[in-house]
């Protein structure tokens, strides 16, 4: 099969836009009694769900024989060549409060390797996107990352575990160092939204750990198509499924992985 990965780029940027219309009408009528907890701090609703239903239903449309990893499970088929890797409403805490910062986050793997990348940032109107070959785009503008080249002159996001404490102790060491020597640290609370601020230079860089794919993978192509670098904590390839994931654009990268190696040594 020969995928036009554009076209189908095209399409997957307006399934997210006309998913992304439905979340923020719902955000207006939003109930807390409408919350349920799956885990500890973990909460979802019947917008996460039926936003997940509605985009798988037109995805199948749009690449029949794909598969999905997508987090509230709507479905589990797997795809022989093509896989969605989904999170349909990324900033769910976000979302329940009231805080306008979420998004919705679609990559597309082919075998192993991610060739498309969607985030819609739905209360901005702001979608992010690229796919294998192309340029980093917002809305229609090429994008890139920054071209701060040092630590001491960056602005960071990351985000804070939230049932993973084991390594609580050298995340803080790590924050101590950051608040010390950038221009400071920021959590939005949508992973998603902090890569696709990485990959348009917003921030100089993102790093977290206890992380989904579905959290990531949009975001992790997306940096790299606008000329960023994307590693686990160790500085390898496994960032998708390693629930650990550092960003940053290219020139600050490496000082950017030895600080947060020197504190997890694990
Ligand atoms: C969460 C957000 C948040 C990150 C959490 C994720 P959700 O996703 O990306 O920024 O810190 O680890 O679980 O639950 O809102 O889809
Ligand atoms: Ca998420
Ligand atoms: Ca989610």
């Amino acid at each position: 099969m020969n995928t036009d990965l554009k076209k189908l780029c095209e399409e997957v940027c307006d399934l997210a836009k006309q998913t992304g219309i439905f979340i923020r009408n719902e955000r207006l009528q939003f109930s807390v009694d409408r919350i349920e907890t799956k885990s500890k701090n973990d909460f979802v609703s019947y917008v996460d769900k039926t936003s997940e239903i509605q985009i798988i239903k037109r995805l199948s449309e749009l690449l029949p024989d794909s598969g999905f990893i997508a987090e509230e499970g709507t479905s589990s088929k797997k795809g022989e060549l093509y896989n969605w890797i989904i999170d349909p409403l990324d900033g769910t805490t976000n979302f329940i409060h009231g805080i306008p910062c979420f998004s919705i986050s679609i990559a597309l793997m082919r075998d192993e390797a991610l060739v498309m990348g969607v985030i819609y940032e739905i209360n901005l109107d702001e979608c992010f996107y690229a796919w294998e070959g192309s340029k980093a785009y917002l809305n229609g503008t090429e994008i890139n990352v920054s071209k701060t080249a040092t630590i001491a002159d960056s602005l960071l996001a990351t985000g804070f575990p939230y049932y993973d404490y084991s390594r609580m102790d050298e995340y803080i060491e790590l924050f101590k160092h950051f608040m010390q020597h950038t221009h400071g640290l920021r959590r939005l609370g949508s992973a998603a939204t902090d890569l696709a601020y990485v990959a348009c230079g917003r921030f100089d860089g993102f790093y977290e750990y206890c992380l989904q794919p579905w959290d990531v993978a949009a975001g992790a192509f997306i940096v790299q198509q606008a000329g960023g670098v994307v590693a686990d904590f160790k500085g390898k390839n496994n960032y998708i499924f390693g629930r650990e994931i550092v960003a940053g654009n290219a020139k600050l990268f490496n000082e950017f992985l030895r600080i947060i190696k020197t504190h997890f040594t694990l």
